[in-house]
């Protein structure tokens, strides 16, 4: 269904990350001096939730935080990006998912994520919320696969679309996943679930091709960083790459969430999935010229803004 504000239903996790500036990532045994550090509000789902409602959908937020001066933080923190957070529970025993964050110039990152609380998702939380009608269902990885998978048979039975951010790489299979609508890993992660390389267009098709044959999505949209992305329809059997926009990078962290956000909710607006999969670039590219996760998405004004200077229609 095209709607201009699209019910999203996002179930994933939620962090507190600390990022960490520095010149370079100490070796084995070494110790270097950070420039400077932060804690922010972080997690593939929330990241995503909070990108959706800044790019304008209504989103309402299924996970698990620690009762613990972190979770409060972030539960305050997605109150004021209005968000749905009424399943958003606090676990008696698990701590609030914790990501370290270490980012060296010209914004490479890398990140160790300890799941904490996003592992104590129930499926009856996933049930409750959907007790309330949506127009799709965002899920991602770095929650318990079991609670993926009642995500997508929730979404299955009501008809709506489910779009998978595939990362963090898990052992896991995707088969499990059925009926999912859009499947969207990033190179890594493509590379994991399909056994093939994605490093020119060549390769992505593919690759894109043994996804859908292996998940039985409708479509591919892989995440290919400054490149932009690769769009494949199984129907078609064929795919296309959508270019990316250049930008001074200043930390990619969460630039996948962004994009993912951008994807479904520019689909849900247009029906229109390459037009969604340039505004999802956009998304992602602005996400990257700021530090952090959550402050660096971008909100709606900003992307078309961007699409337009670059003489593309939002
Ligand atoms: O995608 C970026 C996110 O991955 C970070 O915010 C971190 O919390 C990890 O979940």
């Amino acid at each position: 269904m095209v709607s201009d504000k699209p019910r999203i239903l996002v179930v994933g996790s939620i962090n507190m990350d600390l990022v960490l500036e520095m010149q370079r990532l100490p070796d084995a045994g070494e110790s270097v001096l950070g420039s400077r550090y932060g804690y922010v509000p972080g997690g593939k789902g929330a990241n995503q939730a909070v990108a959706a409602a800044r790019l304008g959908a209504e989103v309402t937020f299924v996970g698990r935080v620690g009762r613990d001066a972190h979770g409060d933080t972030l539960r305050e923190h997605l109150a004021r990006e209005a968000i749905h957070a009424e399943l958003l529970a606090a676990d008696e025993q698990a701590q609030t998912g914790f990501a370290a964050i270490p980012v060296e110039p010209g914004g490479q990152n890398r990140i160790i994520v300890y799941a904490g609380a996003n592992l104590t998702i129930r499926a009856e939380d996933v049930r409750k919320a959907f007790e309330r009608p949506f127009d799709a269902l965002v899920v991602n990885l770095e929650i318990s696969p079991d609670i993926v998978e009642e995500g997508c048979r929730e979404a299955g039975r009501r008809g709506v679309p489910v779009f998978l951010d595939a990362g963090p790489v898990r052992e896991m299979d995707l088969r499990r996943l059925g009926g999912l609508h859009v499947l969207s890993p990033n190179e890594t992660e493509t590379r994991a679930y399909s056994g093939l390389p994605c490093g020119n267009d060549e390769e992505a098709a593919l690759a894109s091709r043994r996804l859908a044959e292996i998940t039985g999505c409708r479509q591919v949209v892989l995440k290919l960083g400054e490149r932009g992305c690769f769009l494949y329809e199984s129907s078609a059997g064929r795919g296309e790459r959508v270019p990316g926009f250049q930008v001074q990078a200043v930390d990619t962290t969460a630039a996948g969430d962004a994009f993912t956000a951008g994807l479904s909710t520019q689909y849900l607006r247009t029906g229109d999935l390459r037009r969604a999969a340039r505004y999802a670039n956009a998304a992602g590219a602005l996400a990257v010229t700021r530090l952090g996760a959550q402050p660096s998405m971008p909100r709606r004004g900003e992307v078309e803004a961007f699409l337009r200077e670059r003489g593309v229609e939002p």
